[in-house]
């Protein structure tokens, strides 16, 4: 999309170059409709995002449909087993081709007036065409795909930013789970009425777990960021154990440093010798992914975190995902994904119930707090304010990262 520019954007430019580091933004950037429209076409649709789980697209043929803002994509996989993506718009007319959330197709069939296509988008048919009419120019139009360790990113721009320095970071992270054989136990879709950057703020810190995430914290502690000089002395020394049982296995966990405030890819323990974040720590699947062993259950979470929109808990018995989705300024479909083994049995290998109780908890506890966020926001006595250094570091972190982008978006589009 290219934005003209308006006053709204030159609100926004001149509002955040005298933004103080370490504040919460104005109102105007939670709830007015343009400035949704700015982070659309400057935030969300320049970077990479989290859309799915190559297992969702497993066979040939197979599709899912993700719609971002007024986007929607298509992901299909190609009688090559390559997985691509592109707009679900067709280049008849423009209707959208695949109505539902997901399916398995030969062709993908438009069902306006029945336009075909193939798996790799190239146009496959359609009745009545004029004898001079050049399929090559009625491809659908492609969107960049980036594929590491079952996990699928699109970006929606003409140019992509490179994906391999992200995907040659979370490769050896990913690794040992066998991305490529699990699936997905169970899906949530909420949709949260708060604008998007506090559904990511939210989730940047845990300064709201102790008195909001009762399931959570069995698993992990308030402050457990590696080498944090908060960590108390008990979480400290477990980290010093762990890395050492880790290091003498193989297992990468040292927090990656390349990404910047965009993304990072580590390992950290989970508290109380948990295997797994149930409301117990007793394991969530008694199948572990991957060629992981008995005694490598505690294995704590990779913790993938990719800006705009997703952060990810990659354990030793299964998977959590989340993908953070902006359909407008005050609402968000926040996808919730649980993966196990492909060979695990529900009701023998794991309890549905036992696998997704402390993030379906969770996600209700964060749904209500961004809602009642958004809703004080949009009040006339709404004024930013500091996010507490010591505990709320990666909010600060993730609205640096985003005005900085937003800045640049801004000042590239002349505003
Ligand atoms: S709009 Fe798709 S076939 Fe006409
Ligand atoms: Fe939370």
């Amino acid at each position: 999309m290219i934005l003209t520019t308006s006053t709204a954007a030159t609100i926004a430019r001149v509002t955040l170059e005298e933004h103080p580091d370490g504040w919460s933004l104005p109102q105007p950037f939670y709830v007015d409709e343009e400035y949704f429209a700015l982070d659309m076409a400057h935030v969300i649709v320049p970077n990479w995002l989290f859309v799915a789980h190559t297992c969702e697209v497993a066979e040939v043929g197979d599709w899912i449909r993700v719609d971002i803002g007024s986007d929607s994509i298509i992901i299909v996989r190609g009688k090559d087993g390559e997985i691509r993506s592109f707009f679900n718009s067709c280049r008849h007319r423009g209707s959208l081709v695949c109505l539902g959330e997901s399916g398995h197709a030969r062709r993908l069939v438009c069902p306006y007036h029945q336009w075909s296509y193939h798996l790799d988008g190239a146009f496959a048919g359609a009745r009545y065409l004029a004898d001079d009419f050049d399929p090559s120019g009625f491809s659908l139009a492609p969107v960049h795909c980036g594929t590491v360790g079952g996990y699928v990113f699109v970006c929606l721009a003409d140019e992509a930013p490179a994906f391999a320095p992200f995907a040659d970071a979370a490769r050896p992270f990913l690794a040992p789970h066998g991305m490529d054989d699990v699936k997905v136990a169970h899906a949530q879709v909420i949709v949260e009425h708060s604008n998007w950057k506090l559904v990511m703020e939210n989730n940047r810190e845990c300064y709201h777990c102790v008195g909001a995430h009762p399931e959570l914290m069995h698993s992990i502690a308030e402050f457990d960021g590696p080498g944090s000089s908060t960590n108390g002395a008990g979480v400290a020394e477990m980290l010093d154990r762990k890395y050492a049982e880790w290091d003498a296995d193989g297992i990468v966990h040292e927090h990656t440093t390349e990404g910047g405030l965009e993304w990072r890819v580590v390992r950290i323990p989970f508290t109380n010798d948990s295997a797994a974040m149930t409301v117990d720590g007793s394991p969530a699947s008694a199948r572990l992914l991957g060629a992981l062993r008995e005694d490598q259950r505690e294995l704590g979470s990779v913790r993938l975190l990719h800006l705009p929109n997703t952060w990810n808990h990659v354990q030793s018995d299964h998977v959590v995902s989340f993908s953070v989705l902006p359909i407008s300024a005050t609402e968000t479909k926040l996808v919730t994904r649980w993966l196990v083994h492909r060979d695990a049995v529900e009701g023998i290998d794991y309890d549905l119930a036992h696998l997704t109780q402390v993030w379906e908890a969770t996600n209700e506890q964060d749904r209500t707090l961004a809602e009642n966020n958004q809703r004080g926001i949009a009040t006339r006595g709404y004024r930013p304010g500091p996010y507490v250094p010591v505990i709320e570091n990666g909010t600060a972190e993730f609205t640096a990262w985003y005005r900085d982008m937003l800045l640049d978006g801004l000042r590239r589009a002349g505003s």
